[in-house]
């Protein structure tokens, strides 16, 4: 089955946040910022930009009648900067006019003074300094103290893994108009429908239940919209409520990419132990994170670095510190892996670092330390159908490891000025929200007296295919053609209390309550037929139901008639809750997934050592999806995680200057993957696994995990360039723009 916003995106059919039919008497609202990183604000001159025909009013702090805080975890982000700025691009006030073209000039007229302040931007210069968001985090396994003495091979280092910007296509964006009783309906482009909600009501001090945010789908959210898209929704009910007009706010792409954050730049410092035979005996690993001027959901996401600091390896001995660095950026936030993949390249790094000391193939250390069966993760969690060392096996036999490498060699004697590499990249990661308390959701099913069916979960839209999922769910259960079913849009009426999507288990969660409704349904139309066929055994299959000596049948929709006429309940809301998980934050411990995703992957690039670009000649990976209930739909995020795992590699570079400000602001500096970077061949074949309970279906989730095979594409772009450069130390310090690599290339030693 394909995505069933397949055609209407094609088409130009989809309704996104900027197509919503303008109200009559709709205004617009823009933010401005401040153009400094730190600094007391001294004045705000509002008067030119008050007077300028077509402008409504320019809110400030003071204007807002409940509290200044959007922060989520911790209440440390104020909406609007009152007295002191924290990051270029920091919200300072609103500017509600006619049009957004009007509110951009008036923005021009806005003059803020400053007294500046010191800027920091390192998070390393930033712990130094004690700038913390929270106290550092340690996860501990074994002794790696006492472990060194077992080693034949140490080897140190650090890595620099930069940032990312998310681009989704759709910048953020949100549309709220009064009702009539004062509360507000707000159309939000957000992951997050509860987020947003809590936050519109805290800011205008009302209470949750006037507030409705409503979601159709998001263009593209990659996590850039788990908390960030809460800021641009309450600016717009703000407006809202203080005109009583509808107020919408789209940003154009330049203000996006400057006042949103981006996925967490890490600085790494590493040690790391081998035996004779290629054991990792002990790993040490203290991660600096640069987590930008307020908290957001950094200190989820430091969490799950340390989750994932050891990959799909198992070490005996571990000890894993992270460190939530507060800088004057802009708050960085989710981003598809959330740390995991920046506590990966760590590892990955060290084991590459290792291999080169040795004289080996970082893949005889990869193999020789995949987790299996009764491995302890650092975080106490005991390893159950481990699929790393059968993902690793079939990926290197079917697409013949040995073969790649016997290529890439011989090319690499007969090319002088074009060299190959090549990487394997193994992944594990944990599914579930590592903060337990959010693993649970909520799905309403109504069948309507035509037979016709409509659902709705807390599950968000955003291009990865959930409402797809959704659908065959329904589908399966009640055996109706999909025509009759309607998956509706999230909306906090109709689903309270949500979790975000996030943590790619949208699909998990949200389709084990709507399994739980719909098999409920099942149960009571079922006792109607059974009393209507005098039999004990019925079945739902092609819009039937039938008796199962199929000697009697009748159609769904007459099914349905009965059971209204017999007054059935044709509504049902189920609750899911995550069995099994828990986690003990005071000893690190606990059992915080509810299974782990796991693949391998080859990678082989070719690099142009005249000029330091590159081009990858494939990859092929072996996935473990489980039973997978939609391989087009999976096979789909696995390239889109692939291709947008390479670019942060590669080609995405964020840069800000030293004060601070954004120089990659526009996507003439900011260079994504186009079609022409994507690798000439993508291979995915998938494990033959049974898949877990836990997974919906026994489909694993797959919305992040695939990202993480564009790890190797920067170990291969190396194995490359030591091809053309033996003996120069390179650093390792993604991305891997061409112009690193050119520098690389000819590298003095
Ligand atoms: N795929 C598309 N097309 N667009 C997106 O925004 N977000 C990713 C992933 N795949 C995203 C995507 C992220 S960060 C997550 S957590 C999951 O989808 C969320 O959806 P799921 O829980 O339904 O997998
Ligand atoms: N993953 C993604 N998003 C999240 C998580 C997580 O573990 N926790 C809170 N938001
Ligand atoms: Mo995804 S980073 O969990 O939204």
């Amino acid at each position: 089955m394909i995505n069933i916003d397949a055609q209407n995106h094609v088409k130009g059919k989809s309704i996104y946040l900027d197509d919503i039919p303008e109200v009559n008497g709709t205004l617009h609202c823009l933010p401005f910022y401040a153009e400094t990183a730190h600094a007391h604000i001294t004045g705000i001159d509002l008067q030119d930009a008050k007077q300028l025909p077509g402008i409504k009013t320019v809110l400030l702090a003071g204007d807002i009648p409940g509290e200044n805080q959007i922060g989520s975890i911790i209440p440390d982000e104020p909406l609007f900067a009152a007295h002191e700025i924290h990051y270029w691009g920091q919200p300072i006030g609103l500017i509600i006019g006619i049009s957004e073209q009007v509110c951009r000039r008036a923005r021009k007229l806005i003059k803020v003074s400053y007294d500046e302040l010191p800027v920091i931007t390192c998070p390393r210069e930033a712990q130094k300094q004690n700038q913390l968001i929270i106290p550092p985090r340690k996860f501990t396994l074994g002794n790696v103290a006492q472990a060194w003495e077992a080693c034949t091979h140490i080897i140190e280092g650090s890595t620099d893994i930069n940032g990312q910007e998310h681009l989704y296509i759709e910048t953020q964006g949100a549309y709220a108009w009064p009702k009539e009783d004062g509360s507000l309906y707000v159309a939000s482009s957000t992951q997050g429908p509860t987020a947003v909600q809590r936050a519109i009501a805290a800011v205008l001090n009302l209470p949750m239940h006037k507030i409705e945010v409503n979601v159709v789908r998001l263009g593209g959210g990659f996590g850039g919209k788990e908390d960030q898209a809460t800021m641009w929704a309450v600016m717009a009910a703000l407006a809202a409520r203080h005109l009583n007009k509808p107020v919408k706010i789209s940003l154009h792409r330049m203000d996006d990419m400057c006042m949103t954050g981006k996925r967490h730049p890490y600085t790494a410092d590493f040690k790391i132990g081998l035996t004779d035979n290629l054991k990792i005996m002990a790993y040490e690993v203290t991660h600096f994170q640069n987590a930008g001027a307020s908290a957001d959901l950094s200190t989820s996401v430091l969490e799950r670095t340390l989750f994932h600091s050891t990959n799909a390896y198992y070490i005996p001995n571990v000890e894993a510190t992270a460190w939530c660095c507060k800088t004057n950026l802009p708050p960085n936030t989710a981003f598809r892996g959330f740390g995991g993949p920046q506590g990966k390249f760590v590892i990955e790094a060290a084991i590459v670092k290792a291999a080169e000391k040795i004289g080996i193939s970082p893949d005889d250390i990869q193999k020789a330390n995949l987790v299996t069966d009764g491995n302890e993760f650092p975080y106490g969690q005991i390893v159950q159908d481990a699929r790393a060392k059968q993902s690793w096996q079939e990926c290197t036999s079917i697409y013949n490891l040995d073969r790649v490498k016997q290529e890439v060699e011989a090319f690499n004697l007969a090319n002088k000025s074009y060299k190959k590499g090549y990487a394997v990249q193994p992944v594990c990661f944990g599914i579930s929200f590592t903060n337990t308390m959010m693993n649970h959701a909520r799905a309403l099913v109504h069948i309507y007296q035509d037979g016709s069916v409509v659902v709705s979960t807390g599950a968000v839209e955003m291009g990865q295919g959930v409402n797809t999922k959704m659908l065959q769910i329904v589908h399966d259960i009640f055996g109706i053609n999909t025509e009759k079913i309607r998956i509706e849009s999230t909306n906090t009426l109709r689903i309270a209390n949500t979790s975000p999507t996030a943590a790619s288990a949208g699909a998990d969660l949200n389709g084990k309550a709507l399994e739980m409704a719909c098999n409920t349904l099942r149960k009571r139309l079922t006792e109607v037929a059974q009393r209507h066929f005098d039999a004990n055994e019925v079945a739902f299959r092609d819009g039937n139901i039938f008796s199962s000596d199929k000697s009697q049948q009748i159609s769904w929709e007459k099914l349905v008639i009965m059971a209204f006429q017999q007054r059935v309940a044709l509504s049902e809301h189920a609750h899911y809750v995550t069995p099994v998980i828990h986690y003990d934050k005071s000893k690190e411990k606990g059992h915080p997934f509810a299974y782990h995703v796991y693949g391998a992957a080859i990678l082989q690039v070719t690099v142009d050592c005249l000029k330091g670009t590159y081009q990858f000649d494939s990859v092929r990976i072996v996935h473990d999806s489980g039973n997978s209930m939609n391989l087009t739909v999976d096979n789909g995020q696995i390239e889109g995680g692939l291709v947008q795992g390479i670019g942060w590699m590669t080609l995405e570079e964020v840069v800000y200057s030293k004060q601070g400000k954004l120089i990659s602001n526009a996507l003439s500096t900011y260079k994504v993957p186009d079609i022409y970077a994507v690798p000439k061949e993508i291979d995915i074949r998938h494990l033959d696994t049974i898949g877990p309970d836990l997974a919906i279906k026994k489909s694993k989730a797959v919305g992040e995990p695939p990202l993480m095979y564009g790890l190797g594409a920067y170990f291969a772009i190396r194995k490359a360039v030591k091809a053309f450069n033996p003996y120069a130390e390179l650093t390792i310090d993604a991305p891997y723009t061409p112009e690193k690599v050119l520098m690389d290339l000819y590298k003095k030693h």
